[in-house]
Parts: C-alpha cells; sequence; structure tokens
C-alpha cells in the first residue's frame, strides 16, 4: 500500500475512556497575564508539538480569538496543520526551513525563521518568486539554530538582498529560568550588539524577541517588541514568578475506570509483581499507559484523584493499563471518572509535582500526550 495514502487513526470522541479535557478559556486568561506582565508587547503564542500536547488547531483558534500576533510552531507541517485548521493569523516556523519548501511555505502565508548562514542566497534567488515574511535568529548563547556573531559580517551582503523580507530579529535563552541571570544578560548584550551591527548594515526589523515564558515572568525584556512564550500559556511553570502571576493549567488528564477488583492481601499487581497488596483492598485498572504518554517510571510513584481523594499508582504501568489501589470500602465502580493528571497545581498530581518527582519538566509530560487520546475542549 502507498504510504501517503495511510490515514493516521482518528480516536471517536466516545470510543475510548481515556480524554484530555482541555480549558480554552484558561489558555485566553493566561494569555492576557502574560500581556500584561510584559508591558503589553505582542506575542508570538507558541503552540509547537500539538500545543504542548494541548491540540494545536482549538487552541490556536482560542489565542487567535483572544488577541494574539501570532502563532509559532517548529516546523512546516505543523504550520499547514494550523492553516488547514483555518487559523489566519501569522504563524511562525521556528526551525527554519530548506529553501526547495519555499515556495509551499509562500501559498500558505507562513512566516520563517532564518536559522543559519547556509541557504542565504538561495532565499534571495527564491523570495521574489516565492515571497515569506523572514525572523532572523541569532545564536546569542543557546548553541543550536541561529547565526553566530562571528558569522554575521560575512553575511551582511546576503542579509542586505534580503532586507525587504526581514521582518524580524530573534534570539533564545538558555537559563531563562536560571535565578543566575548572568548568562541571559550576556546574551541580551550579544543580541543588542548583533541588532546594532544590522542596523549599521541599513537593516532595520521591525520586531526582536528572544524572551519564552521564563524571561517574561523574570522581566528579561528589554527593547523587545514581542515574546515567544509557551509554557506559560497553558498555566504551567517552573518557577515561582509564574505562580505569583497565577496562571491556570489548563489541562486535565481523566481516565475512566475500566475494572475494578477486590484482592486479598499478598496479591500481586502488574509486571515483574512489583506491588504486592499489603493488606485486602480493591484495585482499579485504568486503560492509561505509557503508549498514551502516562510515563512508565510513574509506577508505584504516582497518586490519581478520585471524588477529592488521592489513591497511589500501584504496580509498572504497562502499554495501555495502570493500575490503582483504594480501600475496600472506597464506592468504586466501572465508568467512574478518575485524574491522572490534575490542574490543582498544588495536587499531588498536578502536572508541575508529578514532573518533579520523574525529575524532568512538565513540558515533557504533556507533549508526551499521544494523539489517540481524545481531547475535549471547554470554553
Ligand atoms: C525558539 C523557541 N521560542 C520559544 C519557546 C517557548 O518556550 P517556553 O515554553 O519555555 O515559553 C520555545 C520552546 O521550546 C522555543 O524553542
Amino acid at each position: 500500500m502507498n504510504e501517503q495514502h495511510l490515514e493516521p487513526l482518528k480516536p471517536h470522541p466516545e470510543g475510548r475512556s481515556l480524554r484530555a479535557e482541555v480549558h480554552l478559556g484558561r489558555i485566553a486568561r493566561n494569555l492576557d497575564r502574560i500581556r500584561s506582565a510584559s508591558g503589553g508587547r505582542e506575542i508570538w503564542g507558541v503552540v509547537k508539538a500539538n500545543a504542548y500536547g494541548h491540540g494545536a488547531v482549538p487552541v490556536g483558534r482560542a489565542l487567535e480569538e483572544a488577541g494574539v500576533h501570532g502563532l509559532a510552531v517548529s516546523n512546516l507541517e505543523e504550520g499547514l496543520e494550523l492553516r488547514q485548521g483555518g487559523i489566519e493569523c501569522p504563524i511562525l516556523v521556528l526551525g527554519g526551513l530548506r529553501p526547495e519548501a519555499l515556495p509551499a511555505a509562500s501559498a500558505e502565508a507562513l512566516t520563517i525563521a532564518v536559522v543559519g548562514p547556509e541557504h542565504l542566497a538561495d532565499y534571495a534567488r527564491i523570495l521574489p518568486q516565492h515571497p515569506v515574511r523572514l525572523h532572523l535568529k541569532l545564536d546569542t548563547g543557546m548553541g543550536r539554530f541561529g547565526l553566530l556573531p562571528s558569522e554575521l559580517g560575512d553575511c551582511l551582503p546576503d542579509l542586505r538582498r534580503l532586507g525587504a523580507w526581514i521582518e524580524g530579529v530573534m534570539g533564545h535563552f538558555a537559563t531563562a529560568d536560571d535565578p543566575d541571570q548572568g548568562f541571559a544578560h550576556r546574551q541580551r548584550r550579544i543580541f543588542d550588539a548583533c541588532l546594532a551591527q544590522l542596523a549599521d548594515a541599513g537593516i532595520h526589523p521591525a520586531q526582536r524577541h528572544h524572551g519564552n515564558s521564563d524571561a517574561c515572568l523574570r522581566g528579561l525584556l528589554d527593547q523587545d517588541t514581542h515574546l515567544r512564550p509557551g509554557l506559560a500559556l497553558f498555566g504551567l511553570t517552573t518557577i515561582p514568578e509564574g505562580h505569583a502571576l497565577g496562571l491556570e493549567p489548563a489541562l486535565e488528564l481523566v481516565a475512566e475506570v475500566a475494572r475494578v477488583k477486590a484482592m486479598p492481601a499478598g496479591a500481586t499487581v502488574g509486571y515483574g509483581r512489583t506491588f504486592v497488596a499489603p493488606h485486602p483492598l480493591q484495585i482499579a485498572t485504568l486503560a492509561c499507559g505509557y503508549a498514551d504518554g502516562y510515563r512508565r517510571d510513574l509506577g508505584n510513584r504516582a497518586m490519581v484523584g478520585f471524588q477529592g481523594r488521592t489513591f497511589p499508582v500501584v504496580g509498572r504501568v504497562s502499554m495501555d493499563y495502570l493500575t490503582v489501589a483504594l480501600p475496600l470500602d472506597v464506592p468504586i465502580a466501572p465508568g467512574d471518572p478518575m485524574v491522572l493528571y490534575s490542574a490543582d497545581p498544588s495536587a499531588p498530581h498536578g502536572l508541575e509535582r508529578l514532573a518533579q518527582t520523574l525529575g524532568t519538566i512538565p513540558y515533557e509530560l504533556t507533549c508526551a500526550l499521544h494523539r489517540r487520546i481524545t481531547r475535549r475542549f471547554f470554553p
């Protein structure tokens, strides 16, 4: 069979008992909070990786309605998905684009980050026929994408030819979450020096943006005209300033109980028999596993919420299932909903706390939520 004819499996809204409930109104309110905290600067809302797992098109539409300047994605495919979903605001492709893909980007009015010197001459050749707006990315210390300051001088002739299309200049902080802002300030000085060099060459882009969520929350804004927050839009943060802003987590992961069974003391649960019932109890099995993005190493470590209380995930998380232990006197039946990821940041099953338990960041947990999970969107 020709691969191109393979359609991705679409979950039926009623077919699965596992759902990510996404509250779009909270995302819009988080946008307002970020805007006010940053002196009303314009926002490129970062919705790459399926809006950090929340659902790119509905989140993109909600942000567009809430007046975001534009949306930022990782690659061409993500940009096209948003356009196909009816989104009309500017869309910035952060990861750059090979010159051959410029016509496709131009046809969908995508804005492209220029992430290195290698394609500048090709861009200058192709853009007159296939115009796109460009944002020049500078590597001020992140060490991945972007022109190094040492490369800028040699690139100026090509950049002058591209000048009409260069709408913005951008950098990216490597340590905005670090209380020690020394390196962030160094990155800023490098950015400013590059902007001055561009200005001397007659290149005066209208937009300047260096800041992600944490840069905004920490006030690392300087002369930036725009900001590029992602995580904070979803109400999540890894720094105290985020909590002070009152961000509202937008996502809850909810699974209906598939089966309940009473177990005697000494019974074991799951692969490897890593949980042994210390006394008689009941085990609720939920149809959510590591294939859905619920991490295997949460087994015997995480809690889930049920009717205002929390209960432990016991045994190993398997591909499609996990198991929760409850006392025998808790009334519970198949179909009852349990909350795996809570929108309450202080709950033990809040995303930030679960991420801490795992020694990771909340980004990794939400981005991992598989597309097979039904997303339900609330205003
Ligand atoms: C280039 C760029 N800008 C902005 C962001 C948004 O960062 P955050 O989610 O920390 O706000 C990211 C996220 O990885 C990014 O790669």
